[in-house]
């Protein structure tokens, strides 16, 4: 296994691009499933999560190839409806190949994800939507056996909570059902924004893009078609407090600001320098060396303040002056990188779902050894080790290459000292 070791307290200057979304990108993928013919994908970042639903799709019996950024994928030879749990268990996000597999064959088998680092996480929203459309739902050794005789029925779905993977993969079946369905409190994350375009492009009729009610009227076929995949808001989240806490005067290209609006709010709240351009971000810091104020963030669904981002802004709370609360309402376990920090220096508290940042004002954490848990608790570590005096190995680090394109080349394009080796 390989481990990232970090010698830290070095600002950061130059550019970085920012890829694809890997959020955008895994439903985007999942959505090739639902036509037969060529798919083009332009700005699909090479990830171990990529990877891992392409290995579905050909499981499945679709073919693809990639020539940079680009995938082609042939969605003519679907011959398969099951989802093995050998593939599941690596990436939750494989449940995406449920509705479209709903869709276009009338049945899926798909292994039940399981519990995972960050929260319970069931799937009870995606199947009660089915249920919706016609769609029985059974649960038979691990496995959701889903089928239908026919063509999905349009049908209404609410969710008590926005979920952005269930509100996916409900637009996908919807797609081709017979007739009108209507998703109220659907999740409005800009990577949704990005499939209606997809499915649209494709033949499909949806109103309400970017809206919490989402209409789609069922089409009886799709074709494939071009798509772009956004960017990746995530990290170019990630870069921009990487700067913050490290110093430095950087800008985050290829980004989509207007898909960052409450981190922008808190990063200049915390007297970080933020310049917003239309396609990036220039961000402005001396780290440690100022007085980077303490702000509290609360998360919750779009356009709230992303929970794939908390860990990262509290990794930044370690050196502000005074205290921050940091509360978490997504997912129920999502502060697993605290006791890593905490080895750091880091002055940190929980109380139920808040932490307590106590900041070190001014005093610098301090590189250790540390264990990432899962992959946005191990960026936070990142930027940890690159605000950090010394060096930080963080173990683990296939967490990290799940959703952060050529992560080491980036950073080390930025003047931080950061290199892989074996554990
Ligand atoms: N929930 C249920 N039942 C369901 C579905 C969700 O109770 O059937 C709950 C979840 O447990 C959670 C809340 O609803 O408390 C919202 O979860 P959501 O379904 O929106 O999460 P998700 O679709 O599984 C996606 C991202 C996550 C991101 C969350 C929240 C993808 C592939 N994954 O997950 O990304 O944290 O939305 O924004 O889009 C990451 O990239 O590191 C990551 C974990």
């Amino acid at each position: 296994m390989e481990k990232l070791v970090i010698e830290g307290g070095k600002p950061l200057h130059g550019t970085v691009k920012i890829s694809g979304a890997k959020n955008a990108a895994l439903p985007l993928i999942a959505a090739s499933l639902l036509a037969p013919g060529v798919h083009v994908l332009h700005n699909v970042p090479d990830l171990r999560d990529t990877r891992t639903i392409l290995r579905l799709l050909e499981s499945l019996g679709l073919s693809w190839e990639r020539e940079g950024t680009s995938l082609r994928i042939d969605g003519t030879g679907l011959n398969s409806s099951e989802a093995s749990y050998e593939l599941v268990k690596t990436m939750r996000a494989s449940v995406l190949v449920l509705g479209p597999l709903l869709a276009r064959l009338g049945r899926a088998k798909v292994s039940l994800p399981g519990g995972c680092a960050i929260g319970a996480r069931p799937i009870n929203f995606h199947l009660m939507g089915f249920e919706q459309l016609g769609v029985q739902c059974d649960l038979d050794s691990g496995y959701v056996d889903a089928s239908i005789d026919g063509r999905l029925k349009g049908g209404r779905v609410y969710f008590d909570i926005p979920s952005v993977t269930g509100t996916e993969n409900l637009l996908m079946a919807a797609a081709l059902a017979d007739g009108t369905t209507i998703i109220k409190n659907a999740a409005r994350e800009p990577e949704i924004g990005n499939l209606v375009d997809m499915l649209v492009s494709m033949g499909a009729k949806i109103e309400g893009k970017n809206s919490d009610r989402l209409e789609i009227e069922g089409v009886e076929q799709l074709v494939a078609a071009e798509n772009t995949i956004i960017p990746d808001r995530i990290e170019a989240g990630t870069y921009a407090i990487a700067v913050a806490a490290a110093g430095g005067d950087v800008i985050i290209q290829d980004c989509e600001p207007e898909h960052l609006p409450s981190l922008v709010e808190k990063l200049q709240l915390a007297g970080i320098g933020v310049e917003i351009g239309v396609d990036y971000l220039h961000i402005t810091s001396k780290g440690t060396d100022q007085e980077i104020k303490a702000v509290d963030i609360t998360t919750m669904p779009y356009p709230g303040y992303p929970t794939d981002l908390q860990a990262q802004f509290m990794a930044l709370m370690t050196c502000c002056h005074g205290v921050s609360r940091v509360h978490e309402t997504i997912f129920e376990n999502r502060f697993m990188h605290v006791a890593e920090l905490q080895r750091m220096g880091a002055d940190i508290q929980i109380d139920g779902r808040s932490a307590m940042v106590k900041g070190l004002v001014g005093n610098m954490l301090t590189g250790a050894p540390v264990m990432a848990t899962d992959l946005r608790a191990s960026s936070s570590l990142v930027i940890a080790g690159l605000a950090a005096s010394g060096r930080t190995d963080i173990s683990r680090i296939y967490h990290l290459e799940r959703g952060y394109e050529d992560i080491v080349g980036k950073l080390s394009g930025l003047g931080a000292v950061v290199w892989k080796e074996n554990e």
